[in-house]
Order: C-alpha cells, then structure tokens, then sequence
C-alpha cells in the first residue's frame, strides 16, 4: 500500500506537495495585498495598505519579487510533474479524462435527485481537476501578462504595444477572478462544505481519514486499501 499509515489514516500529499501548497499560499496572499490596491488606489482600503507596506514603491517592488517567486514556482512545479510522469516515478492524476465531465453531469443529476448515487471518484475528483487547472491555465496568463507590464519597453521594442494595454486588462481581470474563485469556490470546498467543515487539513498535514478517503476517493480507497 503505497505511503500507508498504521491505523486510520493514509499518507495523502507528499512533502513537495505540501511545501508548493504553502507557497503558493503566502505568494499569492502577498500578490493580492500588493495587487488590489493598484488597481484601486482610491479606495480607502487601499490607501490604508499602501501607507502601512511602506508607500507605492515597496508595494510595487513586493509585487513584483512575490510575481517573480510564483512564477518560477509554476515553471518548476509544471517541469517536475512532467519528469515524474516520464520517468514514472508519479501517475498523471490530474489529467482530465471523458470521465471526469461525465462525472461533473452525473454529479448533477444526483444533486437534482435524478440518480440514486453520486459517481464514485479516483484520486481527484472532476472539481479539483478543474481547479488545478485554472490555477496553471491562469498561472500562466498572469506570468505572462506580469511580465509584460514589468518591462513594457523591451516588449514594444519586438511586438505591437497595444499588446501593453491588453495585457494590463487581463492581469487586473484575471486577478479579480482569480481571488474570486478562491473565495468562493476552493475555500467552500475546504472550509464549509459538509464533508470538509471546519477544515480539511490533509494538505498541511499530509494524511487524510482512511472513512474519509472511502468516502470521497472510492476508487482511489480500494486501490490504495482495497474492498472491504
Ligand atoms: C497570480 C497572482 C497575481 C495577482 C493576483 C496579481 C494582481 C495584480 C493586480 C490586481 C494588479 C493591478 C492591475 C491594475 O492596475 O489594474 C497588478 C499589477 C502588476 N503585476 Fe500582478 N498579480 C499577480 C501576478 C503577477 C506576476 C506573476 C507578475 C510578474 C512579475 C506580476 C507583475 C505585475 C506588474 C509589473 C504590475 C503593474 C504594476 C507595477 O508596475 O508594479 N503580477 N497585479
């Protein structure tokens, strides 16, 4: 059984897993409390965050030291799991498959009481596979369109500059969705939905309920336990 614990619990996430879950945590905290208040610097919020960080330059020097770790956090985070996968030391769990979208209709038509039983998921389920990939999908377009505003002349100086505005644009907005999707959708998901509340802590600590993994990861349960 792979990274089993003695009694009730399973090994869930690996150190590297935990250790990227923090930072991506803490960089993306500071890039919020460094990036909302530039986009509305008239709010009386952010006038109050601007001053206490040590006025607009330190705000937008932080932002761009904590754009810089997160983006090379999400180059080596995408790099390793490729090479895990290629040299088969990790399975590709978070690929989406046709599976997992008709898991995302069948889960409906559970919740609309159409069908007796939820779809039973494997090591993720079709919610965090859609959520993970927003996060890199998104990662990257924030990098991208980070770096564009960072150095804005060396990038007219080889493509159109409208590309400047726009990319302006889509960092804000992305942002705003960004922290919108955190809040509502992942925070629910491990603070107050049922089965998580008050927390779901497997990520800081690693281990996960074994009742729960049953509960939640059916298919991973009985591969990782087997059917009882
Ligand atoms: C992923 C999390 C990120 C969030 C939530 C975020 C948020 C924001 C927000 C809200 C703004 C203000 C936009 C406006 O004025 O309308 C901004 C500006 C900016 N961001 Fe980000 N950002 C993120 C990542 C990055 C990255 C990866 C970089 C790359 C270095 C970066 C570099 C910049 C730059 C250069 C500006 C323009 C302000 C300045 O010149 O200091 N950001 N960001």
């Amino acid at each position: 059984m792979r990274g089993a614990d003695v009694s009730e619990y399973v090994v869930r996430f690996s150190v590297w897993a935990r250790v990227q879950h923090a930072a991506v945590i803490a960089l993306f905290a500071l890039l919020l409390l460094t990036g909302m208040p530039q986009k509305w610097p008239y709010v009386e919020a952010s006038r109050w965050i601007i001053e206490h960080l040590g006025g607009i330059f330190v705000v937008r020097w932080l932002h761009r030291a904590a754009g810089v770790a997160f983006s090379v956090l999400l180059v080596v985070h995408v790099a390793v799991a490729i090479g895990g996968v290629l040299s088969r030391r990790t399975r590709p769990s978070m690929l989406l498959s046709v599976r997992d979208f008709r898991d995302a209709v069948d889960f409906l038509r559970y919740c609309l009481g159409w069908a007796e039983a939820p779809p039973r998921f494997g090591r993720f389920d079709y919610r965090q596979k859609f959520e993970y990939w927003g996060l890199v999908f998104g990662g990257f377009v924030m990098a991208l369109t980070g770096f564009i505003l960072y150095f804005p002349i060396a990038v007219s100086r080889v493509l159109p500059a409208e590309l400047i505005p726009a990319a302006k644009v889509m960092h804000s907005y992305e942002a705003l969705l960004a922290f919108l999707i955190i809040l509502v959708w992942h925070l629910f998901a491990v603070l107050l939905s049922p089965e998580a509340f008050p927390i779901d802590t497997s990520i800081f600590t690693g281990k996960i309920r074994k009742e729960r993994l049953r509960h939640e990861h059916a298919l991973e349960y009985e591969e990782l336990v087997g059917r009882e």
